[in-house]
């Protein structure tokens, strides 16, 4: 599959901010493990960062243009209240799956909610690094179904 991951806001200052929360794994490091593991899988696979929400909109309507398969999309605080990230995923009619490192759901109160995930085929949370690879296996096995959608 043609697959665009995307990082939202400071996660490029993973292994720097938060350790407790976020690991120790630097963020360079984390994503040459999920490069290796999507070329292994036989994905071609493009890794984008931006701390830009609207940098992360066009890379989302790029995946339109180019007709990537999948997106994995972690858009770190903008999940919790970007309406403009949500549609520009409803837009493309991509299927997508929202990844977090850490358990949104176990934190502060405004992260239990995710205005992206609706526009998502779901969304995996509290697994590290690991989230990465278990979105990447809900393409692999869901990604036709919203097809059917269209
Ligand atoms: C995050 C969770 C968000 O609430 C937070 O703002 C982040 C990272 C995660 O990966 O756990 O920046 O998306």
């Amino acid at each position: 599959m043609k697959i665009m991951l995307l990082n939202g806001p400071n996660l490029n200052f993973t292994g720097i901010r938060e350790p407790g929360i976020y690991g120790n794994t630097s963020y360079e490091s984390m994503m040459e493990t999920v490069a290796l593991e999507a070329k292994r899988r036989g994905h071609a696979l493009t890794i984008l960062q931006s701390n830009w929400e609207g940098q992360l909109i066009d890379w989302i309507q790029q995946a339109y243009v180019e007709k990537y398969d999948g997106i994995l999309f972690n858009p770190g605080a903008y999940t919790h209240y970007s309406y403009a990230l949500h549609d520009a995923i409803q837009s493309v009619h991509i299927p997508t799956v929202e990844v977090h490192l850490s358990n949104v759901h176990a934190r502060d109160e405004f992260r239990r909610r995710s205005v992206t995930a609706p526009a998502c085929l779901g969304q995996i949370a509290g697994f590290g690094m690991n989230g990465y690879l278990l979105a990447m296996s809900a393409l692999e096995l869901c990604a036709n179904p919203r097809e059917e959608q269209k």
